[in-house]
């Protein structure tokens, strides 16, 4: 097994069971893109950094909000260039907030609606409202996007800003990352949400951002 395969088994193990890796061994731009087509089907390969466009959210200095993306199961990103100080990846396991929160309305969750991005292929079919927790077997979905959701009740609502305000609160399943350049960070998306902390205007921090899907389990929870 070459270097290669084996750092992608090792991050489909750790990404299943801790529900992200983080590589601080140095990887090529080439080795970071060989071994995520490891991992899945690569759909989509970005530059995060700050930019002009006002539709780009993760492009501003501000902070980001926590969120995940869409309807993808991991995604990675490579360092290229970081500030001295700051510009953190956060990232907030989903696994562990959910278990500290009241079964009732981890129930209630499960009902209620939210929009959820398509940044995978057309053909994955998932629907455009997914429920914000879904679960099959012992796997995990959270679909989190707090301007997204749509509660049908004061009660779904109630139900989703507690886990905003467990999320907001960076408790239990927070960490912070200080990817560097060269290094590489995975995440279970279905699972792992991230953000930043706000950073200087004049930023020139860059990361190659990879999005991958895996074994399409999305259709064997909501159909075709
Ligand atoms: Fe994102």
């Amino acid at each position: 097994m070459n270097a290669i395969t084996s750092l992608a088994s090792t991050i489909t193990d750790r990404v299943a069971s801790q529900g992200f890796y983080y590589h601080q061994e140095e990887l090529s731009l080439d080795e970071f893109y060989e071994v995520a087509e490891m991992l899945g089907e690569t759909v989509r390969l970005d530059d995060v950094e700050l930019n002009d466009c006002p539709t780009i959210q993760f492009g501003k200095p501000a902070g980001i909000f926590w969120h995940n993306d869409g309807d993808i199961d991991i995604v990675g990103w490579n360092c290229v260039r970081q500030e001295s100080s700051g510009g953190d990846l956060l990232l907030t396991d989903l696994r562990q907030v959910v278990s500290e929160m009241e079964p009732s309305d981890v129930e209630i969750l499960k009902q209620t609606p939210s929009l959820c991005p398509w940044l995978s292929v057309p053909e994955r079919k998932v629907p455009k409202r997914i429920p914000v927790i879904s679960e099959l077997e012992d796997t995990l979905w959270v679909n989190y996007k707090p301007r997204q959701i749509r509660p049908q009740s004061e009660a779904q609502a109630a139900a989703f800003e507690t886990l905003k305000q467990k999320v907001d609160a960076r408790g239990d399943g927070c960490y912070s990352v200080p990817i560097q350049p060269r290094e590489s960070l995975f995440v279970d998306n279905r699972r792992v949400l991230h953000c930043r902390d706000a950073i200087s205007k004049g930023s020139t921090r860059l990361l190659k951002r990879v999005l991958v899907v895996t074994d399409n389990p999305f259709n064997k929870l909501y159909g075709e």
